[in-house]
């Protein structure tokens, strides 16, 4: 099996630290996102319980946790770039929290409202801070009419935002309030308007390939897929391995109690 180095660790941390995100400046090789896509076709039509479907409906939201069990996504975690910069912007070693690919499929793909990951990993987990990063892989081109995440740079050195108390339910106990386009913790829109035209937006477009990282803290959503292309966006939240929650509860599949510091490999089963 061919094997391809993915280049140096990147120095971010400046970016990063100002915006709450970065682009990666290279994309992954056309056969790692192959590789990838047939994953995500095959988990796609599995009966089990990390495949997640839009409310009410037969169409595939979302797959989570799927690095527990397919060999290239478990791969593509150790990706020395992908553990470099996960390492660099967590100010240590780092471990797989949460996986998942968020589909938005044609027509049929539906929103994220505007809301921060740390709500969630807070309240429901017990993360105790949010020392922790994302690294979004597109698997699909991604373009303003395809619903491409939108984030309003530098919201993350707000910390935790007030929550949209009208849009709680009784029971947010329920993950699936935490996955599904009726998502439980948002952030009122009134407030995101005020955000926005003080600090901007940023649409987070580009080719099947590119690697853009963002803050547990920055406000962001992504709109309805209006379009006939699908999005497919695979999403890794890589955690500080000493911020690890105590004793969350939700399934493993969302967030995973393996917590031992990942080891760089570039082993990708291409
Ligand atoms: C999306 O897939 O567009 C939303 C991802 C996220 O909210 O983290
Ligand atoms: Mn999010």
């Amino acid at each position: 099996m061919k094997r391809k180095a993915f280049g140096e660790p990147l120095a971010a941390g400046a970016a990063y630290t100002q915006a709450g995100w970065y682009a990666m400046p290279q994309r992954l090789p056309e056969p790692v996102i192959d590789r990838l896509r047939e994953s995500v076709a095959r988990i796609s039509v599995q009966d089990r319980p990390e495949v997640v479907f839009e409310d009410g409906t037969q169409v595939v939201r979302a797959l989570h946790g799927c690095h527990r069990f397919d060999e290239a996504c478990a791969a593509l975690t150790r990706l020395p770039v992908f553990v470099a910069l996960a390492e660099s912007l967590v100010g240590g070693p780092a471990y797989v929290y949460q996986f998942k690919v968020n589909l938005k499929q044609p027509f049929q793909g539906r929103a994220w409202p505007w809301h921060q990951d740390f709500a969630f990993w807070l309240r429901e987990d017990g993360m105790p801070t949010p020392n922790a990063v994302n690294i979004a892989v597109f698997l699909d081109d991604v373009h303003a009419g395809n619903g491409p995440l939108t984030v309003i740079p530098g919201s993350h050195r707000l910390g935790l935002l007030d929550i949209d108390t009208a849009h709680r339910s009784a029971n947010s106990q329920d993950w699936r309030r935490h996955v599904s386009a009726d998502l439980e913790y948002t952030i009122d829109e009134n407030r995101v308007a005020e955000l926005a035209a003080d600090l901007g937006r940023h649409v987070a477009v580009g080719e099947r390939g590119s690697c853009f990282a963002f803050h547990p803290c920055i406000v962001h959503t992504s709109s309805n897929n209006e379009s006939p292309d699908r999005r497919a966006m695979l999403l890794i939240t890589y955690n500080a391995t000493n911020n690890a929650p105590p004793s969350p509860s939700r399934p493993e599949f969302l967030v995973d109690r393996i917590t031992t510091p990942l080891v760089a490999d570039d082993g990708f089963p291409w």
